[in-house]
Protein backbone atom coordinates (compact mmCIF):
# COMPACT_ATOMS: atom_id res chain seq x y z
CA UNK A 1 0.00 0.00 0.00
CA UNK A 2 1.25 3.66 -0.98
CA UNK A 3 1.13 6.55 1.70
CA UNK A 4 -1.53 8.67 0.62
CA UNK A 5 1.04 11.54 2.00
CA UNK A 6 3.02 10.57 -0.72
CA UNK A 7 0.82 10.24 -3.28
CA UNK A 8 -0.49 13.78 -2.75
CA UNK A 9 3.06 15.20 -3.11
CA UNK A 10 3.55 13.75 -6.18
CA UNK A 11 0.65 15.02 -7.45
CA UNK A 12 1.10 18.28 -5.89
CA UNK A 13 4.50 18.83 -6.96
CA UNK A 14 5.36 21.46 -9.21
CA UNK A 15 9.36 20.66 -9.82
CA UNK A 16 10.07 16.90 -9.99
CA UNK A 17 13.38 16.08 -9.96
CA UNK A 18 14.52 12.47 -10.75
CA UNK A 19 17.76 11.15 -8.85
CA UNK A 20 19.16 8.23 -10.43
CA UNK A 21 21.81 5.68 -9.87
CA UNK A 22 23.14 2.07 -10.79
CA UNK A 23 20.77 0.40 -9.32
CA UNK A 24 17.94 1.76 -11.70
CA UNK A 25 19.80 -0.01 -14.73
CA UNK A 26 20.36 -3.06 -12.47
CA UNK A 27 16.70 -4.47 -13.92
CA UNK A 28 18.62 -4.17 -17.21
CA UNK A 29 21.33 -6.52 -16.44
CA UNK A 30 24.24 -4.08 -15.40
CA UNK A 31 26.03 -4.63 -12.33
CA UNK A 32 26.10 -1.84 -10.10
CA UNK A 33 29.01 -0.61 -8.67
CA UNK A 34 29.14 -2.33 -5.38
CA UNK A 35 27.76 -5.52 -6.31
CA UNK A 36 30.62 -8.02 -6.52
CA UNK A 37 32.19 -7.99 -10.01
CA UNK A 38 31.65 -11.17 -11.92
CA UNK A 39 33.59 -13.20 -13.98
CA UNK A 40 37.28 -12.35 -14.44
CA UNK A 41 36.40 -9.44 -12.52
CA UNK A 42 35.61 -10.51 -9.81
CA UNK A 43 39.61 -10.41 -9.15
CA UNK A 44 39.32 -6.17 -9.63
CA UNK A 45 37.73 -4.06 -7.78
CA UNK A 46 35.89 -1.01 -9.04
CA UNK A 47 37.13 1.61 -7.65
CA UNK A 48 40.35 0.84 -7.97
CA UNK A 49 40.03 0.98 -11.84
CA UNK A 50 38.06 3.89 -11.93
CA UNK A 51 41.24 6.36 -11.48
CA UNK A 52 43.68 8.54 -13.68
CA UNK A 53 46.88 6.51 -11.79
CA UNK A 54 45.40 2.98 -12.60
CA UNK A 55 44.78 4.27 -16.75
CA UNK A 56 48.68 5.51 -16.20
CA UNK A 57 49.61 2.46 -14.70
CA UNK A 58 48.31 -0.20 -16.99
CA UNK A 59 46.02 1.69 -19.59
CA UNK A 60 44.72 -1.49 -21.94
CA UNK A 61 43.40 -2.81 -18.23
CA UNK A 62 41.08 0.06 -17.71
CA UNK A 63 40.55 0.28 -21.60
CA UNK A 64 39.46 -3.14 -21.35
CA UNK A 65 37.50 -3.11 -18.37
CA UNK A 66 35.11 0.14 -19.90
CA UNK A 67 34.92 -1.53 -23.13
CA UNK A 68 33.49 -4.65 -21.56
CA UNK A 69 31.21 -2.43 -19.74
CA UNK A 70 30.36 -0.33 -23.09
CA UNK A 71 29.37 -4.08 -24.59
CA UNK A 72 27.27 -4.97 -21.68
CA UNK A 73 25.77 -1.46 -21.82
CA UNK A 74 24.97 -1.69 -26.02
CA UNK A 75 23.37 -4.92 -25.19
CA UNK A 76 21.18 -3.95 -22.48
CA UNK A 77 17.83 -2.06 -23.03
CA UNK A 78 15.71 0.42 -20.98
CA UNK A 79 13.39 -1.75 -18.36
CA UNK A 80 10.23 -0.33 -17.03
CA UNK A 81 11.98 1.63 -14.40
CA UNK A 82 13.69 4.12 -17.62
CA UNK A 83 10.22 3.98 -19.13
CA UNK A 84 8.19 5.20 -16.17
CA UNK A 85 10.78 7.89 -15.56
CA UNK A 86 10.24 9.11 -19.37
CA UNK A 87 6.87 9.43 -18.90
CA UNK A 88 6.72 10.83 -15.62
CA UNK A 89 8.38 13.80 -17.52
CA UNK A 90 5.10 14.32 -19.12
CA UNK A 91 2.85 14.29 -16.39
CA UNK A 92 4.24 17.12 -13.91
CA UNK A 93 4.84 21.08 -14.53
CA UNK A 94 8.80 20.81 -14.50
CA UNK A 95 11.18 17.70 -14.69
CA UNK A 96 14.61 17.01 -14.11
CA UNK A 97 16.74 14.00 -14.53
CA UNK A 98 19.96 13.93 -13.03
CA UNK A 99 22.08 10.56 -13.30
CA UNK A 100 25.62 9.26 -12.12
CA UNK A 101 24.95 6.07 -14.04
CA UNK A 102 27.19 6.67 -17.63
CA UNK A 103 25.17 4.62 -19.90
CA UNK A 104 22.66 5.47 -21.61
CA UNK A 105 19.91 3.74 -21.23
CA UNK A 106 17.95 7.03 -19.60
CA UNK A 107 17.95 8.41 -23.37
CA UNK A 108 16.76 5.14 -24.69
CA UNK A 109 13.94 4.83 -22.77
CA UNK A 110 12.62 8.09 -24.01
CA UNK A 111 14.08 11.14 -21.40
CA UNK A 112 15.19 14.62 -22.29
CA UNK A 113 17.60 17.11 -20.96
CA UNK A 114 19.75 14.28 -18.89
CA UNK A 115 22.48 15.93 -16.40
CA UNK A 116 25.43 13.08 -16.71
CA UNK A 117 26.74 13.78 -13.30
CA UNK A 118 29.72 10.93 -14.23
CA UNK A 119 29.83 11.66 -17.57
CA UNK A 120 28.79 8.95 -20.34
CA UNK A 121 30.95 5.67 -21.28
CA UNK A 122 30.17 6.84 -25.21
CA UNK A 123 31.69 10.49 -24.89
CA UNK A 124 35.67 8.85 -25.09
CA UNK A 125 38.30 11.66 -25.09
CA UNK A 126 41.99 11.79 -24.95
CA UNK A 127 43.67 11.29 -21.81
CA UNK A 128 46.35 14.04 -22.86
CA UNK A 129 45.01 16.90 -24.96
CA UNK A 130 40.71 16.18 -24.31
CA UNK A 131 40.25 16.38 -28.12
CA UNK A 132 37.03 14.13 -29.01
CA UNK A 133 36.89 11.97 -31.49
CA UNK A 134 34.52 12.92 -34.13
CA UNK A 135 32.90 8.98 -34.80
CA UNK A 136 31.52 6.77 -32.32
CA UNK A 137 33.69 4.49 -31.53
CA UNK A 138 32.89 0.87 -32.46
CA UNK A 139 30.80 -1.56 -29.87
CA UNK A 140 32.47 -5.51 -28.98
CA UNK A 141 30.62 -7.99 -30.40
CA UNK A 142 30.60 -10.20 -27.45
CA UNK A 143 31.28 -8.91 -23.82
CA UNK A 144 34.91 -10.64 -22.71
CA UNK A 145 35.44 -9.91 -19.30
CA UNK A 146 39.07 -8.93 -18.20
CA UNK A 147 40.34 -8.61 -21.69
CA UNK A 148 42.93 -6.10 -22.23
CA UNK A 149 42.44 -3.48 -25.17
CA UNK A 150 44.52 -0.83 -26.15
CA UNK A 151 43.28 2.44 -25.91
CA UNK A 152 42.98 3.64 -29.69
CA UNK A 153 44.97 7.01 -30.70
CA UNK A 154 43.87 10.37 -30.46
CA UNK A 155 43.43 11.70 -33.93
CA UNK A 156 44.71 15.03 -32.80
CA UNK A 157 47.78 14.46 -30.57
CA UNK A 158 48.35 10.74 -31.03
CA UNK A 159 47.74 10.12 -27.12
CA UNK A 160 45.53 7.58 -25.29
CA UNK A 161 41.42 8.05 -25.58
CA UNK A 162 40.46 7.42 -21.89
CA UNK A 163 36.69 6.84 -21.18
CA UNK A 164 34.47 9.60 -20.33
CA UNK A 165 33.96 9.13 -17.12
CA UNK A 166 34.52 11.09 -13.80
CA UNK A 167 36.78 8.73 -11.94
CA UNK A 168 37.98 8.68 -8.30
CA UNK A 169 39.88 11.79 -7.78
CA UNK A 170 38.64 14.14 -10.40
CA UNK A 171 36.01 16.74 -10.52
CA UNK A 172 32.40 16.86 -11.14
CA UNK A 173 31.55 18.69 -14.55
CA UNK A 174 31.20 22.15 -13.16
CA UNK A 175 27.63 22.55 -15.39
CA UNK A 176 26.54 19.29 -14.30
CA UNK A 177 26.63 19.53 -10.77
CA UNK A 178 25.76 23.36 -10.94
CA UNK A 179 22.29 22.77 -12.25
CA UNK A 180 21.98 19.43 -10.32
CA UNK A 181 22.33 21.30 -6.93
CA UNK A 182 20.30 24.03 -8.51
CA UNK A 183 17.53 21.79 -9.23
CA UNK A 184 17.89 20.07 -5.87
CA UNK A 185 17.46 23.66 -4.42
CA UNK A 186 14.63 24.18 -6.53
CA UNK A 187 12.19 21.32 -6.25
CA UNK A 188 9.59 20.13 -4.39
CA UNK A 189 9.48 16.26 -4.92
CA UNK A 190 12.57 14.45 -5.11
CA UNK A 191 12.63 10.58 -6.03
CA UNK A 192 16.19 9.35 -5.60
CA UNK A 193 16.27 5.88 -7.35
CA UNK A 194 19.09 3.37 -6.65
CA UNK A 195 21.91 4.68 -5.22
CA UNK A 196 23.66 3.63 -2.34
CA UNK A 197 24.22 7.54 -1.62
CA UNK A 198 27.76 6.66 -0.83
CA UNK A 199 29.83 8.45 -3.33
CA UNK A 200 30.02 12.44 -3.27
CA UNK A 201 29.26 15.18 -3.97
CA UNK A 202 26.57 13.77 -5.99
CA UNK A 203 25.08 12.51 -2.60
CA UNK A 204 24.67 15.52 -0.94
CA UNK A 205 21.40 16.23 -3.92
CA UNK A 206 18.88 14.60 -1.98
CA UNK A 207 20.50 16.12 1.14
CA UNK A 208 20.15 19.82 -0.28
CA UNK A 209 16.20 18.91 -1.20
CA UNK A 210 15.50 17.68 2.03
CA UNK A 211 17.12 20.25 3.86
CA UNK A 212 15.23 22.78 1.60
CA UNK A 213 12.16 21.42 2.51
CA UNK A 214 11.46 19.53 -0.61
CA UNK A 215 9.96 16.00 -0.06
CA UNK A 216 12.46 13.32 -0.70
CA UNK A 217 11.43 9.13 -1.52
CA UNK A 218 14.29 6.80 -2.07
CA UNK A 219 13.62 3.85 -4.18
CA UNK A 220 15.66 0.55 -2.94
CA UNK A 221 15.18 -2.48 -2.05
CA UNK A 222 17.43 -1.89 0.58
CA UNK A 223 16.80 1.61 1.50
CA UNK A 224 19.31 3.89 4.12
CA UNK A 225 17.82 5.40 7.10
CA UNK A 226 15.31 8.25 6.96
CA UNK A 227 14.80 11.54 8.49
CA UNK A 228 11.17 11.19 9.33
CA UNK A 229 9.40 14.58 8.09
CA UNK A 230 9.17 14.34 4.50
CA UNK A 231 11.39 11.45 3.77
CA UNK A 232 9.60 8.50 2.26
CA UNK A 233 11.02 5.10 0.65
CA UNK A 234 9.83 2.15 -1.22
CA UNK A 235 12.03 -0.82 -0.57
CA UNK A 236 11.42 -2.26 -3.90
CA UNK A 237 13.39 -2.65 -7.31
CA UNK A 238 13.25 0.42 -9.35
CA UNK A 239 11.25 -1.50 -12.02
CA UNK A 240 8.48 -2.20 -9.75
CA UNK A 241 8.06 0.96 -7.39
CA UNK A 242 8.08 3.47 -10.04
CA UNK A 243 5.21 2.29 -12.25
CA UNK A 244 3.08 1.48 -9.15
CA UNK A 245 3.67 5.24 -7.67
CA UNK A 246 2.92 7.02 -11.29
CA UNK A 247 -0.15 4.40 -11.42
CA UNK A 248 -1.30 5.74 -8.15
CA UNK A 249 -0.92 9.46 -8.52
CA UNK A 250 -1.80 9.74 -11.75
CA UNK A 251 -4.78 6.92 -12.58
P1 LIG B 1 25.92 1.65 -6.11
O1 LIG B 1 26.37 0.39 -6.77
O2 LIG B 1 26.75 2.25 -5.03
O3 LIG B 1 24.48 1.45 -5.47
C1 LIG B 1 23.45 0.86 -6.18
C2 LIG B 1 22.22 0.91 -5.29
O4 LIG B 1 21.14 0.40 -6.05
C3 LIG B 1 22.31 0.08 -4.01
O5 LIG B 1 21.91 0.91 -2.92
C4 LIG B 1 21.30 -1.05 -4.25
O6 LIG B 1 20.62 -1.41 -3.04
C5 LIG B 1 20.34 -0.40 -5.21
N1 LIG B 1 19.62 -1.33 -6.09
C6 LIG B 1 20.00 -2.56 -6.53
N2 LIG B 1 19.06 -3.07 -7.33
C7 LIG B 1 18.06 -2.16 -7.41
C8 LIG B 1 16.81 -2.11 -8.12
N3 LIG B 1 16.38 -3.09 -8.88
N4 LIG B 1 16.04 -0.99 -7.95
C9 LIG B 1 16.47 0.03 -7.17
N5 LIG B 1 17.62 0.03 -6.50
C10 LIG B 1 18.42 -1.04 -6.63
O7 LIG B 1 25.66 2.69 -7.30
P2 LIG B 1 25.59 4.26 -7.25
O8 LIG B 1 24.91 4.76 -6.03
O9 LIG B 1 25.09 4.70 -8.59
O10 LIG B 1 30.83 6.70 -9.68
O11 LIG B 1 27.12 4.60 -7.16
C11 LIG B 1 27.49 5.94 -7.21
C12 LIG B 1 28.76 6.08 -7.96
O12 LIG B 1 29.75 5.21 -7.41
C13 LIG B 1 28.72 5.65 -9.41
O13 LIG B 1 28.20 6.64 -10.25
C14 LIG B 1 30.16 5.43 -9.70
C15 LIG B 1 30.53 4.66 -8.47
O14 LIG B 1 31.82 4.75 -8.10
C16 LIG B 1 31.70 7.01 -10.61
O15 LIG B 1 31.91 6.30 -11.58
C17 LIG B 1 32.34 8.34 -10.38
Amino acid sequence: MLDSALIDALRQARHVVVFTGAGVSAESGIPTFRDRLTGLWERFDAASLATAEAFRADPALVWGWYEWRRSVVHRAQPNAAHRAIAELAGKVPKFTLITQNVDDLHERAGSQNITHLHGQLERPRCFQCQHEPDSPLPVPDEPEAGRRVQPPACAHCGGPLRPGVVWFGESLPMEAITHAFQAAEQCDLLISVGTSGVVYPAAEIPEIAWRLRANVLHINPTPGPLHGERDFALANAAGVALPALIDAAFP
